[in-house]
C-alpha cells in the first residue's frame, strides 16, 4: 500500500485514485455530487461554514482524456455512455454527469483488493443509470445490493409523494468478498426515545426493527432505523449533505474488519473516517475542500475525548499532491500525446488535449465539422501528458479545454515542460 493511515488528500479525487497502488483496499464508501443542478452551502455560523460545492455538471467540466481513457479501456462502458450520448445529448447534464463518474468508479475497481466492496451512495436522480455504469465495470454477476435508506424530514409535496429515500449500490470486486454477517445482526445500538409507536409509522418501524436485530437477524436491503443527520442534532455539523455515523458504522461493519482499509473518495465532512477510526480501521478520505481536513480533526478530537482516550493531532496526515504509485516496474511509464488543434473560426485559440491515437482524435473533430477545417498543430509523445496537460489550461485562459494564447507560446510550453520540471 503506497498511502499511510488517517491521510486526507485534498484535491481532485480522480489524480488521488490514479496515484493509488491496485488491489489494496478493503472498502471504498462514496458519496458523490447526485446530479442535483444546484450548489450546496454551508450555512453562515455553522462548524463547516466555508464549505461548498457544485452539484452541476456541464460540458466544459468533461474532459477529452477522460473520454479517451473510456473509449481504449472500457468498451462496454463506452458504448453506454455513447448510448445516453444518442439520447440525451453531448451537453446533457446526465451524459456529463456520468462520464464524470465513469472515470473515478474505474479506479475504485482497480484499487478495490479481490474481498473489496464498494458502496455508491445516490438517489433516484441518478441511481438507474449509476447501477448500469457499475454492472459495466464490476459485472453484473458482482452487484450484491440496492440499499433503500429511508428517513423523514418535514416539508409538504403538493403533488408527489415526498422523495424521502436514497439508495446505496452494494457492488463487491469479485465472488469472494467479505460480509460479516454478525457483527450487524447483533443488536443495534441506536438512541431509541420511545418504545411505543402507532402501527406503520416511522417509529413502529423503527421498534420492531430493531426487535428483529435483537433476534439475530441479518438487516433487510431496506433500512428505516437511522435517521436522517438533521434529526440527531449532536452529529450535525451543516455541512452539506451530511450522513449519520451510525449509517457509515453500518456499512464498515458489514464489509470491513479491524485494522482493514477503507477509502472515500468524496469525504465531505469526513463522516467515513470518524466511523472507520471508531471502529478501529484504517481510512483515507478525499475531497477538493479543505474542509474535511479541518472537520476530521474536530470530530475526532471531541469523539475520543468522550470515550475517554487521547486524540493526537498529528496522527491526521494530509497533502494535496497524488500519491506515486509504487506497483509499476520501475521504468513503467504509459505515454500519451498532447495536442493542439485549432479551427479557423476560433482564431487565437487551440484545444489542447491528451490523445493514444492524434489522427483519430482529429478525425472525430472532422465528422463534426462539414468543412473538415480542423487542423493539427503539433502534437508530442510524452509520458508527463496529464500534468503538461493541466499545465497549460491553468498558464492561459481556456474555456471547454480552448485556450487562448499565441500558438508558438502554447507549443515552446508543451515542448519544454519536462525540461523545466526536471
Ligand atoms: C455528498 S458530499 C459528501 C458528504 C459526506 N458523505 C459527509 O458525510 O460529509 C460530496 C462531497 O464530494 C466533494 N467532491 C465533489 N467533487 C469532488 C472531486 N472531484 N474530488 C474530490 N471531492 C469532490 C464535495 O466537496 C463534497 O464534499
Amino acid at each position: 500500500m503506497n498511502v499511510d493511515n488517517r491521510m486526507i488528500f485534498c484535491h481532485d479525487n480522480l489524480d488521488i485514485l490514479r496515484g493509488i497502488n491496485s488491489d489494496c483496499i478493503d472498502l471504498i464508501y462514496a458519496d458523490p455530487p447526485f446530479n442535483k443542478k444546484k450548489t450546496f452551502t454551508a450555512p453562515v455560523g455553522s462548524s463547516a461554514e466555508g464549505a461548498e460545492f457544485s452539484d452541476i455538471f456541464k460540458e466544459e467540466d468533461i474532459k477529452d482524456e477522460w473520454l479517451v481513457s473510456i473509449s481504449e479501456d472500457q468498451e462496454k462502458i463506452h458504448n453506454f455512455l455513447e448510448g445516453i450520448k444518442g439520447i440525451e445529448g453531448r451537453t446533457s447534464y446526465t451524459f456529463c454527469y456520468l462520464a464524470y463518474m465513469a472515470v473515478r468508479l474505474m479506479e475504485c475497481h482497480r484499487i478495490l483488493k479481490d474481498t473489496g466492496s464498494l458502496y455508491l451512495h445516490c438517489d433516484p436522480t441518478m441511481s438507474h443509470y449509476l447501477k448500469i455504469l457499475l454492472d459495466c465495470i464490476f459485472g453484473e454477476k458482482n452487484f450484491r445490493n440496492e440499499i433503500v435508506w429511508c428517513y423523514t424530514f418535514p416539508g409538504n409535496f403538493p403533488k408527489d409523494f415526498p422523495r424521502r429515500h436514497d439508495i446505496i449500490l452494494r457492488y463487491s470486486k469479485t465472488e469472494n468478498y467479505f460480509f460479516y454477517k454478525k457483527t450487524i445482526s447483533t443488536p443495534y445500538k441506536a438512541n431509541f426515545t420511545s418504545t411505543r409507536g402507532v402501527q406503520g409509522s416511522h417509529k413502529y418501524e423503527e421498534e420492531h426493527q430493531k426487535i428483529r436485530h435483537e433476534k439475530g437477524k441479518t438487516p433487510e436491503d431496506w433500512w428505516t432505523h437511522i435517521s436522517n443527520v438533521s434529526q440527531w442534532r449532536s452529529e450535525l455539523l451543516g455541512y452539506p449533505t451530511q450522513k449519520p455515523l451510525a449509517l457509515l458504522e453500518r456499512i464498515i461493519q458489514a464489509s470491513s474488519k479491524k485494522g482493514n482499509i477503507v477509502l472515500d473518495p468524496f469525504c465531505g465532512c469526513a463522516t467515513t473516517c470518524v466511523a472507520a477510526e471508531r471502529l478501529k480501521r484504517q481510512w483515507i478520505g478525499i475531497d477538493v475542500s479543505v474542509k474535511a481536513y479541518e472537520l476530521v480533526k474536530q470530530r475526532l478530537a471531541k469523539d475520543v475525548e468522550r470515550e475517554g482516550e487521547l486524540f493526537y493531532e498529528k496522527l491526521v496526515k494530509f497533502s494535496t499532491d497524488p500519491p506515486k504509485r509504487t506497483d509499476q516496474e520501475p521504468d513503467y511509464l504509459p505515454q500519451k500525446y498532447v495536442y493542439i488543434i485549432s479551427h479557423p473560426q476560433y482564431e487565437g485559440e487551440y484545444k489542447v488535449g491528451i490523445a493514444s491515437d492524434v489522427k483519430s482524435r482529429l478525425g472525430s473533430y472532422q465528422t463534426g465539422d462539414p468543412g473538415r477545417n480542423y487542423k493539427l498543430e503539433h502534437s508530442c509523445l510524452t509520458p508527463y501528458f496529464r500534468e503538461i496537460e493541466a499545465y497549460i489550461h491553468k498558464k492561459y485562459e481556456n474555456k471547454h479545454e480552448w485556450v487562448q494564447g499565441d500558438l508558438k507560446d502554447i507549443q515552446f510550453d508543451i515542448e519544454h515542460y519536462e525540461h523545466e520540471n526536471e
